[in-house]
């Protein structure tokens, strides 16, 4: 378990490069991906395939480098504000970590991209939340808690935790900011 954000940063270094494996995204590109955090998103894939909902990974690992190359993307395409909104500075993006997935959605055969068709998303997203806990997932970046989190509502990315913290997360509602900051309060005396 760790916590990335824009207060707790990672060091390039610090990275449990060792447990990745190699997987495809669905532009068919290679994507670097903790290998654990792949084996429970295969049985979320699995689960929700019966269900009629096809997810595939739109993104997982990113270096230092491709977070910097992201923002400067974010930036041409969409503005500063939009992309200091959107994606994290390097050292602060859970994606350096290999447990967060950018999910993608498919429908009638078409992989969707993020800005595409928000409204079947927005229908679709709530379903695969529902089910993320079972696998050991949350999603990190909730409606209501963007002061928390410091980022906008991220219906796509997902961060794996493991069975017992998902689990902890939804059962309080809790994003992993206020999981970490009650765990700590727990330890001190005379703290609820
Ligand atoms: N979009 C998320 C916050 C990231 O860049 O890590
Ligand atoms: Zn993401």
């Amino acid at each position: 378990m760790i916590l990335v954000n824009k207060t707790h940063l990672v060091e390039e270094k610090q990275l449990p490069i060792q447990n990745f494996r190699i997987v495809q995204a669905v532009d068919q590109q290679d994507v670097l991906i903790d290998s654990k955090t792949y084996q429970s998103f295969q049985q979320l894939q699995k689960h929700l395939e019966k269900k009629g909902i096809i997810i595939g990974i739109d993104g997982a690992y990113r270096s230092f480098r491709r977070q910097a190359q992201l923002y400067r993307e974010f930036v041409e395409k969409y503005g500063k504000d939009y992309a200091d909104q959107f994606v994290a500075p390097v050292g602060a993006s859970e994606h350096h970590t290999g447990f967060a997935i950018d999910i993608s959605l498919k429908e009638k055969g078409r992989w969707l991209s993020q800005q595409d068709d928000a409204m079947r998303q927005e229908a679709i997203f709530p379903q695969i939340h529902e089910e993320l806990a079972r696998f050991g997932f949350i999603l990190r970046y909730p409606k209501g808690k963007e002061k928390i989190t410091n980022y906008p509502y991220e219906p796509w990315h997902i961060r794996y935790v493991g069975k017992k913290i998902a689990d902890d997360c939804r059962k309080h509602q809790l994003t992993l900011e206020e999981y970490v900051q009650k765990k700590l309060c727990r330890k001190e005396k005379g703290c609820r």
